[in-house]
């Protein structure tokens, strides 16, 4: 399903809130944005049904498919949901479930997370939202940041694309870290994404 070749077609993984898959949409929505037109998001992917992403998506006219687990380790099944929705480009936003290395290989290159902290510091299992921004806080940081990677089978250790940090005051909550993180992400990620698929 592939009207216009000259437009990448992206999917937004998303597992929850889905600001971040809100954000992308709109960006390249934007005939204004840089590369804006370049692409689209053709799929929002998501493994909790009640998840408010699905919402956004759909209210964006933005196509969206619930999936299990076990559908997204089913190489077949899962490579024709990607074909049939014509998929060039995957952008990880919250996305929980861990990517298998059967897509990594498929989209080599073409797959890349947002982390919300300046990794390698912060990052590896159980480490994600909020949990994170407890953690920064709780060790008394004075900086922290947002991390754009390749995704490789270990998780969050694919190749650093981009980074951004962003000073904590000693006053800060794991509330007002989150809200510092989600302004960074909004103004990188889609950039960053625009940039990539620009060079596909
Ligand atoms: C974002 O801050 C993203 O960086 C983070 O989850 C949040 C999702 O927010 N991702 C991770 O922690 C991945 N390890 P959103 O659903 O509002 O975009």
């Amino acid at each position: 399903m592939k009207e216009n070749p000259q437009i990448a077609r992206i999917a937004v993984f998303a597992s929850g809130n889905g600001s971040n898959a809100e954000n992308i949409i709109r960006y390249f929505n934007d005939p204004a944005a840089v590369n804006g037109g370049s692409a689209e998001v053709a799929l929002v992917i998501c493994n909790r049904p009640e998840a408010p992403v699905l919402a956004r998506a759909a209210a964006l006219g933005v196509p969206t498919e619930t999936i299990t687990r076990s559908l997204l380790n089913d190489e077949t099944r899962f490579m024709e949901l990607m074909e049939k929705h014509g998929i060039d480009f995957i952008a990880l936003a919250g996305f929980l479930l861990m990517i298998p290395p059967f897509l990594i290989s498929r989209f080599s290159g073409r797959i890349v997370n947002i982390h919300p902290s300046l990794l390698p510091r912060y990052g590896g299992k159980g480490m994600y939202g909020r949990h994170i921004h407890e953690a920064v806080v709780k060790a008394g940081e004075r900086e922290t940041g947002i991390t754009i990677h390749h995704v490789s089978e270990n998780c969050d250790e694919g190749a650093i694309i981009f980074q951004a940090g962003v000073d904590l005051d000693t006053t800060d909550t794991p509330e007002d870290v989150e809200r510092k993180i989600h302004a960074l992400e909004s103004i990188h990620y889609p950039k960053i994404i625009s940039t990539l698929v620009s060079s596909l």
